[in-house]
């Protein structure tokens, strides 16, 4: 249907996904893989061209995998393991700026902007050689989340200068040889907790609707370095860790996380926003745990990113005031304004059991309880 005979308040009513949705509903796994979907889809592929076949839908598996943790002044990170590369990051990040007094310095203080930029040079150029997926490739998880290694990797860091991403190559850990994504939030109340981000890589994925199925191709191919240094469409550049094989996961960057206080829930949290969503995870639980700011506070707050090349930090309109971006300039880092980082759905438990959401401002969020 053309754009032009929708009007404002017309209801879309996708009765082929409500199909699809029932087959999986009745059938799990087999309602999606094997059957009327997987025709349908493999009838799509035939139509545009596509090379999955019936036979590697029947030999997808998904794969449960353990999460990586770890402690953050106290509190305890429990984030996702590869093939994303976002718990790694993640935990980088955090690790890296512990030794540092941030709350001292202040919320997006040129201090701590430029400290957390720095980390993030760091962990992203450490994405760019070590992480892909790890039935294929063996990643020195260990040692890259290892406080003695990050300790190591910021000894160059100056708090005056910003240094040079053609500077900073990955790191080598000890003993190592060689735009649509939706996250959601959830806690009930035996406290069980749910921090679960999908995706279709960017809008809309491939943009190819699998007829009379309901639901759309995605694109997430370009998570794989398709050549040694040639940027995906984050700007991402990666190496052999990540290329493409038969079989094998593409290495993403979803960070669905949550920290725990005392041994208890605290934050659920996660993001889209392709290379950019371990830094918004990192900048919020950051806000929270440092800054002291509400949920809400925390997510809505100013965010800026790093990832090692592009060399610049991105920044949001109002996120650095004059004088720090002035401060960070004189630094040697250059600075580029662009639209929204991240779009986060959060939760935080509060005393006495009190359960606040924080639906971020930049996207079509909400939170709500039943
Ligand atoms: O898995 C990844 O890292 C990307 N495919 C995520 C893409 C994304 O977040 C786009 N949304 N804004």
């Amino acid at each position: 249907m053309k754009d032009s005979l929708w009007k404002e308040g017309d209801i879309l009513i996708q009765s082929s996904l409500a199909e699809t949705l029932k087959r999986i509903r009745d059938y799990g796994r087999d309602g999606f893989y094997s059957g009327r979907t997987a025709r349908l889809l493999v009838r799509e592929m035939k139509r545009a061209n596509g090379i999955i076949s019936e036979q590697d839908l029947n030999e997808y598996r998904s794969v449960s995998r353990v999460p990586l943790t770890t402690d953050y002044k106290g509190y305890k990170i429990i984030t996702v393991p590869p093939p994303s590369s976002g718990g790694i990051i993640l935990i980088q990040l955090l690790k890296m700026i512990e030794p540092y007094p941030v709350k001292e310095w202040g919320f997006n203080s040129s201090q701590t902007i430029h400290l957390m930029v720095e980390a993030e040079r760091r962990a992203f150029a450490d994405r760019s050689e070590y992480p892909g997926d790890p039935d294929f490739v063996k990643i020195p998880v260990g040692q890259l989340v290892s406080r003695k290694y990050l300790l190591n990797r910021m000894s160059d860091f100056n708090k005056n200068r910003a240094s040079l991403s053609l500077e900073i190559m990955p790191g080598s850990p000890e003993g190592y040889a060689s735009e649509e994504t939706t996250h959601y939030s959830v806690v009930d109340d035996a406290g069980n907790a749910v921090a679960a981000t999908t995706t279709l890589n960017n809008s809309f994925g491939n943009s190819i609707v699998v007829d009379s199925a309901g639901f759309i191709l995605n694109n997430q191919m370009d998570d794989f370095s398709v050549k040694p240094g040639f940027p995906n469409m984050y700007g991402l550049v990666g190496g052999e860790a990540n290329s493409v094989q038969p079989g094998k996961r593409m290495l993403s960057s979803m960070t669905p996380s949550i920290v725990e206080k005392e041994g208890k829930l605290f934050l659920v949290l996660g993001s889209p926003g392709g290379s950019t969503i371990p830094t918004t995870v990192f900048q919020v639980i950051v806000n929270v745990l440092d800054f002291g700011m509400s949920i809400g506070q925390a997510v809505n707050a100013g965010r800026f990113h790093h990832q090692w090349l592009p060399d610049w930090i991105s920044f949001e309109k109002d996120a650095i005031d004059s004088i720090s971006s002035k401060k960070l300039t004189d630094m040697g880092h250059i600075l580029k304004e662009r639209a929204s980082i991240g779009s986060i759905n959060a939760i935080m438990i509060l005393p006495g059991a009190k359960i606040a959401g924080g639906a971020d401002k930049r996207g079509n969020n909400s939170s709500c309880g039943y």
